[in-house]
């Protein structure tokens, strides 16, 4: 089974990385960073965008712009990429780390409520692999409780919550385009929101401290140089360009391959909330339960099939080494412990094939779930 290779690019990337070339500005102040913020944040529903050179600055960012730091506590979900509780800890608060879903990959809502004491000033959601979580409840669970709450939309490029746009429901919403996201520039990140003073300050953070309308060499505040550069914007409009078509692809697949793998006890797909209007698609996400075949077989019979799959991440956040010693305080999370043990993940580019090639990989999945290498 072939299956497209990734990042995919073309004449676009070229054609626009070309025009950077031949620029005298192949920084951040060139206009393709601007309107590239601009095209993304209002194709999810938000008025500002400030770009940053990858996913995990732009968390550090948000937390840093709205005050959160020493003495303070923020809920987070304990499965996730490390940089959704390093980000945390990394401005000098404290993770506090809660349960997910039993089948929905990411963080209850009901543990969140649990968690909060008078020291939490923030939550951040993960949208996980290929879902939103309840942004509905939480956006509900931070108002009643004055807490900032952050979307790492990490994952979900594109994707709808009852027609709107990732990212748009929290103070804040962060992306990456790091190299295997749906959008890529090998390394980026973007932060979006609807609140005007926040984007000016995370701005300025991002910026050295300057101030829009300011002169270059006066700084307001202690910031830094998060910016992106405009290479990384040249490809991400062309990324951008083609993310529609490619999410409609993998939604299509994913549509194919359900309905060829039912009846098949063993797997439970990550659950598709029924308010979510569009998904990326980012991670094909699901948990493996059989008598006779371990995951670790599961996935290592589909990718002697042919099919690239990954065994869930082999722990929750804060089993991680360093959270062995840095300060965090951890719920009991027994769903989050299951899944490391029995959760998998296709990746997005096997959702990028040809339709007709979805028959074989459901059918090498069939098999896997017998624990057998061949189709
Ligand atoms: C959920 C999540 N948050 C944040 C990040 C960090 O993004 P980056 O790699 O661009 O720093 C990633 C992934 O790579 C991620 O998966």
């Amino acid at each position: 089974m072939t299956f497209p290779s990734w990042p995919i690019s073309g004449d676009r990337e070229e054609e626009l990385l070309r025009s950077v070339l031949k620029s005298p500005q192949w920084g951040g102040f060139h206009p393709l960073v601007q309107e590239f913020e601009q095209r993304f944040a209002s194709g999810h529903d938000a008025r500002f965008g400030i770009s940053a050179f990858n996913g995990t600055v732009t968390l550090e960012l948000a937390l840093e712009a709205l005050g959160v730091g020493a003495g303070h506590e923020v809920i987070v979900p304990a499965i996730s990429f490390v940089s959704t509780a390093s980000a945390v800890s990394r401005v000098g608060a404290t993770p506090v780390f809660v349960d997910i879903g039993a089948t929905s990959f990411n963080i209850h809502p009901d543990r969140i409520e649990e968690a909060i004491g008078p020291r939490t000033k923030a939550i951040i959601a993960v949208h996980f692999g290929a879902a939103f979580a309840d942004v509905d409840r939480i956006g509900q669970i931070a108002a009643d409780h004055n807490l900032w709450f952050i979307e790492d939309a990490a994952h979900l490029h594109g994707a709808q919550w009852n027609g709107r746009g990732a990212g748009s429901f929290g103070v804040a919403g962060s992306f990456s385009f790091q190299n295997g996201k749906v959008m890529c520039s090998g390394e980026g990140g973007i932060l979006i929101t609807n609140n005007e003073d926040f984007s000016r300050r995370a701005r300025s953070i991002a910026n050295q401290g300057r101030q829009e309308g300011e002169s270059f060499y006066k700084h307001f505040r202690v910031g830094t140089n998060l910016r992106m550069t405009a290479f990384q914007a040249a490809v991400l409009t062309a990324q951008w360009e083609r993310l529609e078509e490619q999410m409609a692809r993998r939604a299509a697949n994913v549509r194919i391959l359900k309905a060829l793998v039912t009846d098949v006890p063993e797997i439970c797909w990550q659950d598709e909330p029924p308010r979510m209007t569009r998904s990326s698609w980012y991670l094909l996400c699901g948990r493996f339960h059989s008598e006779r075949v371990t995951r670790d077989r599961f996935c290592a019979s589909l990718i002697a099939q042919g099919v690239p799959c990954t065994p869930f991440y082999p722990h929750t956040l804060y089993q991680n080494p360093m959270y062995q010693h840095e300060n965090c305080v951890a719920a009991p999370c027994p769903n989050a412990e299951a899944y490391i043990r029995d959760a998998f993940w296709l990746p997005h580019r096997v959702l990028l094939a040809e339709p007709d090639l979805m028959p074989a990989v459901a059918a090498a999945i069939q098999q896997a779930c017998l624990g057998l290498q061949t189709s």
